[in-house]
Protein backbone atom coordinates (compact mmCIF):
# COMPACT_ATOMS: atom_id res chain seq x y z
CA UNK A 1 0.00 0.00 0.00
CA UNK A 2 1.79 3.70 -0.93
CA UNK A 3 2.06 5.03 2.13
CA UNK A 4 0.53 8.42 2.33
CA UNK A 5 3.57 10.38 4.46
CA UNK A 6 6.57 8.79 2.47
CA UNK A 7 5.41 9.19 -0.99
CA UNK A 8 5.38 13.13 -0.70
CA UNK A 9 8.23 15.34 -1.94
CA UNK A 10 10.54 16.03 0.62
CA UNK A 11 10.81 20.17 0.37
CA UNK A 12 7.13 20.40 0.27
CA UNK A 13 7.10 20.35 3.47
CA UNK A 14 3.14 21.94 3.51
CA UNK A 15 1.86 19.56 1.33
CA UNK A 16 3.41 17.02 3.47
CA UNK A 17 1.36 18.14 6.50
CA UNK A 18 -1.59 18.31 4.72
CA UNK A 19 -1.71 15.36 3.49
CA UNK A 20 -0.56 13.89 7.14
CA UNK A 21 -3.75 15.99 8.06
CA UNK A 22 -6.05 14.84 5.47
CA UNK A 23 -5.51 11.29 4.25
CA UNK A 24 -6.04 8.44 5.82
CA UNK A 25 -3.88 6.49 7.94
CA UNK A 26 -3.22 2.46 7.95
CA UNK A 27 -5.98 1.30 10.42
CA UNK A 28 -8.16 3.84 8.92
CA UNK A 29 -8.04 3.00 5.50
CA UNK A 30 -8.47 -0.87 6.34
CA UNK A 31 -11.27 -0.08 9.08
CA UNK A 32 -9.03 -2.22 11.54
CA UNK A 33 -10.93 -0.99 14.04
CA UNK A 34 -13.88 -2.86 12.48
CA UNK A 35 -11.94 -5.70 11.74
CA UNK A 36 -9.65 -6.50 14.62
CA UNK A 37 -12.85 -6.01 17.39
CA UNK A 38 -15.05 -8.63 15.22
CA UNK A 39 -13.73 -11.90 17.51
CA UNK A 40 -16.10 -12.43 19.89
CA UNK A 41 -15.15 -15.86 21.52
CA UNK A 42 -18.26 -16.95 22.88
CA UNK A 43 -16.85 -19.42 25.22
CA UNK A 44 -15.72 -16.25 27.22
CA UNK A 45 -19.23 -15.08 27.06
CA UNK A 46 -20.99 -18.23 28.52
CA UNK A 47 -18.19 -19.93 30.65
CA UNK A 48 -13.90 -19.92 30.59
CA UNK A 49 -12.76 -18.53 27.25
CA UNK A 50 -11.37 -21.61 25.42
CA UNK A 51 -8.22 -20.89 23.90
CA UNK A 52 -8.62 -22.25 19.87
CA UNK A 53 -11.80 -20.34 19.49
CA UNK A 54 -9.83 -17.26 18.52
CA UNK A 55 -8.44 -19.44 16.20
CA UNK A 56 -11.58 -20.85 14.79
CA UNK A 57 -12.62 -17.31 14.29
CA UNK A 58 -9.79 -16.11 12.68
CA UNK A 59 -9.99 -18.73 10.11
CA UNK A 60 -13.34 -18.30 9.34
CA UNK A 61 -13.32 -14.38 8.86
CA UNK A 62 -10.07 -14.84 6.27
CA UNK A 63 -11.91 -17.06 4.38
CA UNK A 64 -15.31 -15.26 3.90
CA UNK A 65 -12.62 -12.27 3.41
CA UNK A 66 -10.88 -14.13 0.30
CA UNK A 67 -13.98 -15.26 -0.75
CA UNK A 68 -15.18 -11.60 -0.93
CA UNK A 69 -12.46 -11.42 -3.52
CA UNK A 70 -12.65 -14.37 -5.82
CA UNK A 71 -16.66 -13.44 -5.89
CA UNK A 72 -14.87 -9.76 -6.84
CA UNK A 73 -12.55 -11.23 -9.75
CA UNK A 74 -14.87 -13.84 -10.61
CA UNK A 75 -17.68 -10.88 -11.56
CA UNK A 76 -15.29 -8.81 -13.33
CA UNK A 77 -14.42 -11.84 -15.56
CA UNK A 78 -17.87 -12.72 -16.45
CA UNK A 79 -18.02 -9.15 -17.46
CA UNK A 80 -15.36 -9.30 -19.28
CA UNK A 81 -16.65 -12.40 -21.37
CA UNK A 82 -19.51 -9.56 -22.32
CA UNK A 83 -17.99 -6.52 -24.28
CA UNK A 84 -21.11 -4.79 -23.04
CA UNK A 85 -19.78 -1.84 -20.84
CA UNK A 86 -23.73 -2.05 -19.28
CA UNK A 87 -23.31 -5.53 -18.46
CA UNK A 88 -19.83 -5.05 -17.46
CA UNK A 89 -20.83 -2.50 -15.09
CA UNK A 90 -23.61 -4.66 -13.28
CA UNK A 91 -21.83 -7.76 -13.49
CA UNK A 92 -18.75 -5.82 -11.47
CA UNK A 93 -21.84 -4.58 -8.68
CA UNK A 94 -23.56 -8.76 -8.97
CA UNK A 95 -26.55 -6.66 -10.86
CA UNK A 96 -26.68 -8.11 -13.74
CA UNK A 97 -30.28 -7.70 -14.27
CA UNK A 98 -33.06 -9.54 -16.94
CA UNK A 99 -32.61 -6.70 -19.55
CA UNK A 100 -29.01 -7.51 -19.58
CA UNK A 101 -29.56 -11.10 -19.63
CA UNK A 102 -31.59 -9.99 -23.00
CA UNK A 103 -29.20 -8.09 -24.49
CA UNK A 104 -27.53 -10.75 -24.18
CA UNK A 105 -29.45 -13.29 -26.10
CA UNK A 106 -30.23 -10.60 -28.67
CA UNK A 107 -26.28 -11.22 -29.91
CA UNK A 108 -25.48 -7.86 -28.14
CA UNK A 109 -23.08 -9.22 -26.17
CA UNK A 110 -21.42 -12.30 -25.50
CA UNK A 111 -18.78 -11.10 -27.78
CA UNK A 112 -15.29 -11.37 -26.28
CA UNK A 113 -12.73 -9.01 -27.71
CA UNK A 114 -9.81 -11.43 -27.93
CA UNK A 115 -7.70 -8.17 -26.04
CA UNK A 116 -9.16 -9.06 -23.22
CA UNK A 117 -8.31 -12.89 -22.77
CA UNK A 118 -5.27 -12.04 -21.05
CA UNK A 119 -7.12 -10.28 -18.42
CA UNK A 120 -9.22 -12.65 -17.97
CA UNK A 121 -6.29 -15.26 -17.72
CA UNK A 122 -4.53 -13.30 -15.44
CA UNK A 123 -7.52 -12.66 -12.67
CA UNK A 124 -8.48 -16.20 -13.50
CA UNK A 125 -5.00 -17.70 -12.34
CA UNK A 126 -5.33 -15.29 -9.22
CA UNK A 127 -8.57 -16.90 -8.37
CA UNK A 128 -6.64 -20.27 -8.51
CA UNK A 129 -3.88 -18.96 -6.56
CA UNK A 130 -6.33 -17.93 -4.05
CA UNK A 131 -7.84 -21.23 -4.14
CA UNK A 132 -4.94 -23.00 -3.26
CA UNK A 133 -4.24 -20.82 -0.42
CA UNK A 134 -7.74 -21.63 1.29
CA UNK A 135 -6.75 -25.22 0.62
CA UNK A 136 -3.66 -25.12 2.35
CA UNK A 137 -5.39 -22.96 5.42
CA UNK A 138 -7.44 -26.10 6.66
CA UNK A 139 -4.13 -26.95 8.13
CA UNK A 140 -3.87 -24.35 10.32
CA UNK A 141 -7.38 -25.10 12.06
CA UNK A 142 -6.40 -29.01 12.47
CA UNK A 143 -3.75 -27.72 14.44
CA UNK A 144 -6.83 -27.30 17.23
CA UNK A 145 -7.66 -30.50 18.13
CA UNK A 146 -10.90 -32.36 18.83
CA UNK A 147 -10.83 -32.21 22.37
CA UNK A 148 -10.33 -28.16 22.23
CA UNK A 149 -13.01 -27.63 19.45
CA UNK A 150 -15.61 -29.72 22.01
CA UNK A 151 -14.53 -27.47 24.98
CA UNK A 152 -16.29 -24.44 22.41
CA UNK A 153 -18.65 -26.25 19.85
CA UNK A 154 -22.03 -26.29 21.60
CA UNK A 155 -21.99 -22.58 21.49
CA UNK A 156 -21.89 -22.20 17.95
CA UNK A 157 -24.71 -24.34 17.40
CA UNK A 158 -27.42 -23.36 15.08
CA UNK A 159 -23.97 -20.61 13.26
CA UNK A 160 -22.60 -23.51 10.60
CA UNK A 161 -20.76 -22.71 6.95
CA UNK A 162 -23.92 -24.22 5.19
CA UNK A 163 -25.01 -20.63 6.43
CA UNK A 164 -21.93 -19.27 4.28
CA UNK A 165 -23.49 -16.87 1.81
CA UNK A 166 -20.56 -16.09 -0.24
CA UNK A 167 -19.79 -19.92 -1.07
CA UNK A 168 -22.83 -20.07 -2.32
CA UNK A 169 -22.51 -17.11 -4.26
CA UNK A 170 -19.65 -18.69 -5.68
CA UNK A 171 -21.05 -21.71 -6.68
CA UNK A 172 -23.66 -19.97 -8.38
CA UNK A 173 -21.85 -17.46 -9.99
CA UNK A 174 -19.20 -20.26 -11.26
CA UNK A 175 -22.31 -22.40 -12.71
CA UNK A 176 -23.33 -25.01 -10.21
CA UNK A 177 -26.57 -25.95 -10.83
CA UNK A 178 -29.80 -26.32 -8.15
CA UNK A 179 -30.39 -29.80 -9.56
CA UNK A 180 -26.74 -30.88 -9.44
CA UNK A 181 -26.56 -30.15 -5.94
CA UNK A 182 -27.38 -33.50 -3.46
CA UNK A 183 -30.64 -33.16 -2.20
CA UNK A 184 -30.19 -31.33 1.61
CA UNK A 185 -27.99 -28.91 -0.53
CA UNK A 186 -30.87 -27.95 -2.92
CA UNK A 187 -32.97 -26.95 -0.07
CA UNK A 188 -29.64 -24.26 1.09
CA UNK A 189 -32.09 -20.94 0.42
CA UNK A 190 -34.07 -21.65 3.35
CA UNK A 191 -30.82 -20.89 6.04
CA UNK A 192 -31.45 -17.36 4.77
CA UNK A 193 -35.28 -17.20 5.84
CA UNK A 194 -34.90 -14.11 7.78
CA UNK A 195 -32.59 -12.06 5.42
CA UNK A 196 -34.74 -10.78 2.33
CA UNK A 197 -30.94 -9.25 1.26
CA UNK A 198 -28.89 -12.48 1.34
CA UNK A 199 -32.12 -14.36 -0.48
CA UNK A 200 -31.86 -11.62 -3.61
CA UNK A 201 -28.50 -12.10 -3.92
CA UNK A 202 -29.11 -15.66 -4.35
CA UNK A 203 -31.50 -15.46 -6.87
CA UNK A 204 -29.61 -12.92 -8.83
CA UNK A 205 -26.90 -15.47 -8.78
CA UNK A 206 -28.95 -18.47 -9.80
CA UNK A 207 -30.60 -16.16 -12.55
CA UNK A 208 -27.19 -14.46 -14.05
CA UNK A 209 -24.93 -15.44 -16.87
CA UNK A 210 -23.02 -17.86 -14.61
CA UNK A 211 -18.78 -18.24 -16.21
CA UNK A 212 -20.21 -21.44 -17.42
CA UNK A 213 -22.79 -19.72 -19.20
CA UNK A 214 -20.49 -17.43 -20.81
CA UNK A 215 -17.39 -19.90 -21.36
CA UNK A 216 -19.65 -21.77 -23.31
CA UNK A 217 -21.00 -18.79 -25.37
CA UNK A 218 -17.43 -18.35 -25.88
CA UNK A 219 -16.63 -21.86 -26.85
CA UNK A 220 -19.40 -22.06 -29.38
CA UNK A 221 -17.74 -19.36 -31.58
CA UNK A 222 -14.25 -20.54 -31.72
CA UNK A 223 -12.75 -19.74 -35.17
CA UNK A 224 -12.77 -22.86 -37.43
CA UNK A 225 -16.05 -24.61 -36.23
CA UNK A 226 -18.03 -23.09 -38.89
CA UNK A 227 -18.99 -25.46 -41.46
CA UNK A 228 -19.05 -24.20 -44.48
CA UNK A 229 -15.22 -23.09 -43.69
CA UNK A 230 -12.48 -24.80 -41.97
CA UNK A 231 -15.59 -27.10 -40.88
CA UNK A 232 -13.21 -29.06 -37.87
CA UNK A 233 -15.77 -30.84 -36.71
CA UNK A 234 -16.14 -32.94 -39.96
CA UNK A 235 -12.63 -33.31 -40.31
CA UNK A 236 -12.21 -34.30 -36.96
CA UNK A 237 -15.61 -36.74 -37.23
CA UNK A 238 -13.52 -38.15 -40.44
CA UNK A 239 -10.23 -38.86 -38.38
CA UNK A 240 -12.31 -40.48 -35.34
CA UNK A 241 -13.61 -43.14 -37.95
CA UNK A 242 -10.33 -43.55 -39.50
CA UNK A 243 -8.30 -44.08 -36.40
CA UNK A 244 -11.43 -46.05 -35.07
CA UNK A 245 -11.01 -48.20 -38.01
CA UNK A 246 -7.45 -49.11 -38.02
CA UNK A 247 -7.52 -50.00 -34.58
CA UNK A 248 -10.58 -52.17 -35.79
CA UNK A 249 -7.78 -53.64 -38.06
CA UNK A 250 -4.81 -53.87 -35.66
CA UNK A 251 -7.31 -56.05 -33.23
CA UNK A 252 -8.56 -57.77 -36.46
CA UNK A 253 -5.17 -58.92 -37.25
CA UNK A 254 -4.35 -60.65 -33.85
CA UNK A 255 -3.76 -64.26 -33.75
CA UNK A 256 -4.77 -65.13 -30.55
CA UNK A 257 -8.39 -64.74 -30.01
CA UNK A 258 -8.73 -63.67 -25.96
CA UNK A 259 -6.32 -60.37 -26.79
CA UNK A 260 -8.63 -59.96 -30.17
CA UNK A 261 -11.70 -60.02 -28.49
CA UNK A 262 -10.07 -57.98 -25.78
CA UNK A 263 -8.86 -55.28 -28.31
CA UNK A 264 -12.42 -55.70 -30.60
CA UNK A 265 -14.17 -55.24 -26.86
CA UNK A 266 -12.26 -51.79 -26.60
CA UNK A 267 -12.71 -50.46 -29.96
CA UNK A 268 -16.20 -51.11 -29.69
CA UNK A 269 -16.63 -49.40 -26.46
CA UNK A 270 -14.74 -46.45 -28.27
CA UNK A 271 -16.39 -46.17 -30.99
CA UNK A 272 -20.16 -46.18 -28.41
CA UNK A 273 -17.79 -43.00 -26.65
CA UNK A 274 -17.13 -40.89 -29.66
CA UNK A 275 -20.83 -41.68 -30.67
CA UNK A 276 -22.06 -39.41 -27.93
CA UNK A 277 -20.22 -36.62 -28.92
CA UNK A 278 -21.02 -37.20 -32.69
CA UNK A 279 -24.88 -37.60 -32.48
CA UNK A 280 -25.97 -34.40 -31.26
CA UNK A 281 -29.22 -35.81 -29.47
CA UNK A 282 -27.05 -38.38 -27.41
CA UNK A 283 -24.86 -35.40 -26.26
CA UNK A 284 -27.72 -34.12 -25.23
CA UNK A 285 -29.13 -36.90 -23.07
CA UNK A 286 -26.16 -36.69 -21.35
CA UNK A 287 -26.64 -33.16 -20.62
CA UNK A 288 -30.20 -33.96 -19.24
CA UNK A 289 -28.83 -36.58 -16.90
CA UNK A 290 -25.93 -34.45 -15.95
CA UNK A 291 -23.80 -36.76 -16.72
CA UNK A 292 -21.71 -33.53 -19.37
CA UNK A 293 -22.48 -29.90 -18.45
CA UNK A 294 -21.38 -28.28 -21.99
CA UNK A 295 -23.78 -27.35 -24.67
CA UNK A 296 -22.46 -29.55 -27.86
CA UNK A 297 -21.33 -26.11 -29.47
CA UNK A 298 -19.11 -25.69 -26.71
CA UNK A 299 -18.03 -29.08 -26.67
CA UNK A 300 -16.64 -29.08 -29.99
CA UNK A 301 -14.33 -25.25 -29.38
CA UNK A 302 -13.11 -26.90 -26.82
CA UNK A 303 -11.88 -29.98 -28.25
CA UNK A 304 -10.83 -27.95 -30.95
CA UNK A 305 -8.65 -25.50 -28.69
CA UNK A 306 -7.16 -28.28 -27.33
CA UNK A 307 -6.01 -29.88 -30.12
CA UNK A 308 -4.48 -27.02 -31.79
CA UNK A 309 -3.20 -25.41 -28.21
CA UNK A 310 0.11 -24.77 -30.03
CA UNK A 311 -0.90 -22.40 -32.66
CA UNK A 312 -0.88 -19.09 -31.01
CA UNK A 313 -3.95 -17.44 -31.00
CA UNK A 314 -5.46 -20.95 -29.24
CA UNK A 315 -2.61 -20.63 -26.85
CA UNK A 316 -4.27 -17.96 -24.21
CA UNK A 317 -7.81 -20.04 -24.88
CA UNK A 318 -5.88 -22.92 -24.39
CA UNK A 319 -4.62 -21.74 -20.93
CA UNK A 320 -8.24 -20.26 -19.66
CA UNK A 321 -9.81 -23.58 -20.30
CA UNK A 322 -7.09 -25.20 -17.95
CA UNK A 323 -7.50 -22.54 -15.42
CA UNK A 324 -11.03 -22.79 -15.31
CA UNK A 325 -10.09 -26.52 -14.76
CA UNK A 326 -7.69 -25.92 -11.87
CA UNK A 327 -10.61 -23.69 -10.19
CA UNK A 328 -12.83 -27.00 -10.31
CA UNK A 329 -10.26 -28.91 -8.99
CA UNK A 330 -9.32 -26.69 -6.27
CA UNK A 331 -12.63 -26.60 -4.71
CA UNK A 332 -13.11 -29.90 -4.97
CA UNK A 333 -9.51 -30.56 -3.27
CA UNK A 334 -11.13 -27.59 -0.34
CA UNK A 335 -13.92 -30.06 -0.23
CA UNK A 336 -12.08 -33.03 0.74
CA UNK A 337 -9.95 -30.91 3.26
CA UNK A 338 -13.12 -29.89 4.61
CA UNK A 339 -14.31 -32.76 5.40
CA UNK A 340 -11.44 -34.52 6.43
CA UNK A 341 -11.00 -31.83 8.91
CA UNK A 342 -14.70 -32.31 9.83
CA UNK A 343 -14.48 -35.79 10.58
CA UNK A 344 -11.36 -35.65 12.42
CA UNK A 345 -13.08 -32.78 14.70
CA UNK A 346 -16.93 -34.59 15.45
CA UNK A 347 -16.10 -38.07 13.39
CA UNK A 348 -18.77 -39.53 11.11
CA UNK A 349 -21.80 -39.90 13.24
CA UNK A 350 -22.86 -36.31 14.83
CA UNK A 351 -25.19 -33.86 13.01
CA UNK A 352 -23.40 -30.64 11.74
CA UNK A 353 -23.96 -27.66 13.87
CA UNK A 354 -26.51 -26.31 10.83
CA UNK A 355 -28.47 -29.75 10.83
CA UNK A 356 -27.30 -31.78 8.35
CA UNK A 357 -25.86 -35.61 8.70
CA UNK A 358 -22.79 -33.60 9.26
CA UNK A 359 -19.69 -35.33 7.84
CA UNK A 360 -21.74 -37.85 5.72
CA UNK A 361 -23.92 -35.01 4.10
CA UNK A 362 -20.02 -33.60 3.47
CA UNK A 363 -18.80 -36.72 2.02
CA UNK A 364 -21.76 -36.31 -0.13
CA UNK A 365 -20.82 -33.59 -1.97
CA UNK A 366 -17.40 -34.81 -3.01
CA UNK A 367 -18.67 -35.69 -6.37
CA UNK A 368 -18.97 -34.62 -10.13
CA UNK A 369 -22.07 -33.14 -9.79
CA UNK A 370 -20.37 -29.94 -8.03
CA UNK A 371 -17.34 -30.09 -11.48
CA UNK A 372 -18.76 -27.03 -13.35
CA UNK A 373 -16.12 -27.84 -16.43
CA UNK A 374 -16.65 -31.32 -15.82
CA UNK A 375 -16.41 -31.88 -19.75
CA UNK A 376 -13.18 -30.28 -19.60
CA UNK A 377 -11.89 -33.13 -17.47
CA UNK A 378 -13.30 -35.58 -19.93
CA UNK A 379 -11.75 -34.00 -22.88
CA UNK A 380 -8.86 -36.39 -22.96
CA UNK A 381 -11.55 -39.22 -24.18
CA UNK A 382 -11.67 -37.59 -27.28
CA UNK A 383 -8.07 -36.47 -27.94
CA UNK A 384 -6.56 -38.23 -30.84
CA UNK A 385 -2.71 -39.02 -32.13
CA UNK A 386 -1.25 -36.14 -33.41
CA UNK A 387 -0.43 -37.18 -36.59
CA UNK A 388 -4.20 -37.60 -37.03
CA UNK A 389 -5.01 -33.93 -35.83
CA UNK A 390 -6.88 -32.38 -39.37
CA UNK A 391 -3.92 -30.26 -40.47
CA UNK A 392 -5.11 -26.77 -41.15
CA UNK A 393 -5.39 -24.74 -44.35
CA UNK A 394 -3.11 -22.31 -45.00
CA UNK A 395 -6.28 -19.85 -44.33
CA UNK A 396 -6.93 -21.35 -41.21
CA UNK A 397 -3.21 -21.16 -40.01
CA UNK A 398 -3.27 -17.70 -40.97
CA UNK A 399 -6.56 -17.19 -38.75
CA UNK A 400 -4.59 -18.99 -35.52
CA UNK A 401 -1.25 -16.77 -35.72
CA UNK A 402 -1.14 -13.74 -33.68
CA UNK A 403 1.09 -10.90 -36.43
CA UNK A 404 0.87 -7.50 -36.41
CA UNK A 405 -2.68 -6.40 -37.83
CA UNK A 406 -3.72 -9.95 -37.43
CA UNK A 407 -2.07 -11.05 -40.57
CA UNK A 408 0.88 -13.33 -40.78
CA UNK A 409 3.65 -11.92 -42.79
CA UNK A 410 2.86 -14.31 -45.62
CA UNK A 411 -0.61 -12.99 -45.81
CA UNK A 412 0.70 -9.69 -45.76
CA UNK A 413 2.94 -10.28 -48.76
CA UNK A 414 0.04 -11.70 -50.82
CA UNK A 415 -2.81 -8.72 -49.27
CA UNK A 416 -3.14 -5.34 -50.49
CA UNK A 417 -2.83 -3.37 -47.24
CA UNK A 418 -6.41 -2.17 -47.34
CA UNK A 419 -8.40 -5.15 -47.65
CA UNK A 420 -6.77 -6.16 -44.09
CA UNK A 421 -9.02 -4.32 -42.79
CA UNK A 422 -11.19 -5.74 -40.59
CA UNK A 423 -11.84 -8.73 -41.83
CA UNK A 424 -9.61 -10.19 -39.68
CA UNK A 425 -11.61 -8.83 -37.00
CA UNK A 426 -14.77 -10.83 -37.66
CA UNK A 427 -12.69 -13.72 -37.73
CA UNK A 428 -12.22 -12.99 -33.51
CA UNK A 429 -13.12 -15.71 -30.78
CA UNK A 430 -16.47 -13.72 -30.10
C1 LIG B 1 -13.65 -27.37 13.09
C2 LIG B 1 -13.84 -26.96 11.88
C3 LIG B 1 -15.11 -27.20 11.10
C4 LIG B 1 -16.10 -28.10 11.31
C5 LIG B 1 -16.21 -29.16 12.38
C6 LIG B 1 -17.08 -27.90 10.26
C7 LIG B 1 -18.23 -28.63 10.13
C8 LIG B 1 -19.13 -28.51 9.11
C9 LIG B 1 -20.31 -29.32 8.94
C10 LIG B 1 -20.71 -30.46 9.85
C11 LIG B 1 -20.94 -28.89 7.85
C12 LIG B 1 -22.26 -29.43 7.27
C13 LIG B 1 -23.38 -28.51 7.56
C14 LIG B 1 -23.85 -28.59 8.98
O1 LIG B 1 -24.70 -29.43 9.27
O2 LIG B 1 -23.35 -27.83 9.80
C15 LIG B 1 -20.16 -27.82 7.28
C16 LIG B 1 -20.47 -27.13 6.14
C17 LIG B 1 -19.71 -26.11 5.63
N1 LIG B 1 -18.58 -25.56 6.19
FE1 LIG B 1 -17.60 -26.25 7.77
N2 LIG B 1 -16.64 -26.90 9.43
C18 LIG B 1 -15.46 -26.45 9.92
C19 LIG B 1 -14.68 -25.43 9.37
C20 LIG B 1 -15.03 -24.69 8.28
C21 LIG B 1 -14.25 -23.61 7.74
C22 LIG B 1 -12.91 -23.10 8.26
C23 LIG B 1 -14.94 -23.14 6.70
C24 LIG B 1 -14.49 -21.97 5.87
C25 LIG B 1 -15.30 -21.08 5.42
C26 LIG B 1 -16.13 -23.90 6.54
C27 LIG B 1 -17.09 -23.73 5.57
C28 LIG B 1 -18.16 -24.56 5.38
C29 LIG B 1 -19.05 -24.45 4.25
C30 LIG B 1 -18.94 -23.45 3.10
C31 LIG B 1 -20.00 -25.43 4.39
C32 LIG B 1 -21.12 -25.76 3.42
C33 LIG B 1 -20.61 -26.85 2.47
C34 LIG B 1 -21.68 -27.36 1.52
O3 LIG B 1 -22.87 -27.33 1.89
O4 LIG B 1 -21.33 -27.81 0.43
N3 LIG B 1 -16.15 -24.85 7.53
N4 LIG B 1 -19.06 -27.61 8.09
Amino acid sequence: MACPVSSGIAEDHDQDKDKLMHGLLYGEYLHLDKILSAQRLLSAEYSDEVHDEHLFIITHQAYELWFKQIIFELDSVRALFSSNAHDAHDAHNGTMNNSSANNQENGVSHVLNETKTLEILKRLNRIVLILKLLVDQVTILETMTPLDFMAFRDYLCPASGFQSLQFRLLENKLGVKQEHRVKYNQSYMRVFGRDPAAIEAIKRSEEEHSLSTLVQRWLTRTPGLETDDFDFWGKYKRSVEKMLSEQEQTANAQTKQQIKEHLLANVRSRQAVFDTIFNESLHNALVSRGERRFSHGALQGAIMITLYRDEPRFSQPHQILMALMDIDSLITKWRYNHVIMVQRMIGSQQLGTGGSSGYQYLKSTLSDRYKVFLDLFNLSTFLIPRHMIPPLTKQMKTKLSIASNGWSSDEKQNKPEDSSSNSENSLCMT
